[in-house]
């Protein structure tokens, strides 16, 4: 099963866009270094729609209680609800609970297409 989902250009670093792969729900993003990625577009806490939060980076805390840096610009998918963050590079896992993910597709660029696959 695959879908074209849009031309390359359309998506710019650091965005993303919804599609569906049959009936399957995904979200394409598109990291600040230009790579694409697929995701299912629900969230595994109470099923918000993904593409409806937002692309950035995450706070990580450092060896100084209470001093944070910021890492993985534009890598991050936050939820809408409540939240939570994914890690798009990394297979779509929650920063929080590594051992949970979303489940990823397959993205290729034929023709200038993205097209996702699974
Ligand atoms: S539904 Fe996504 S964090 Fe709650």
């Amino acid at each position: 099963m695959k879908t074209v989902v849009c031309k390359q250009e359309e998506l710019e670093p650091g965005n993303m866009i919804e599609a569906k792969l049959g009936p399957i729900p995904i979200v394409v993003c598109r990291t600040l270094d230009g790579e694409f990625y697929a995701l299912a577009n629900k969230c595994l806490h109470q099923g918000a729609t993904l593409s409806k939060g937002m692309i950035c980076g995450a706070a990580a805390p450092t060896d100084t209680p209470g001093e944070y840096d910021y890492i993985k610009e534009g890598e991050i998918l936050r939820c809408p609800w409540h939240g939570i963050e994914y890690d798009i590079k990394n297979e779509g896992r929650m920063l929080a609970d590594p051992q949970r993910k979303l489940k990823s597709f397959n993205v290729d660029i034929e023709e200038g297409n993205v097209v996702v696959s699974r």
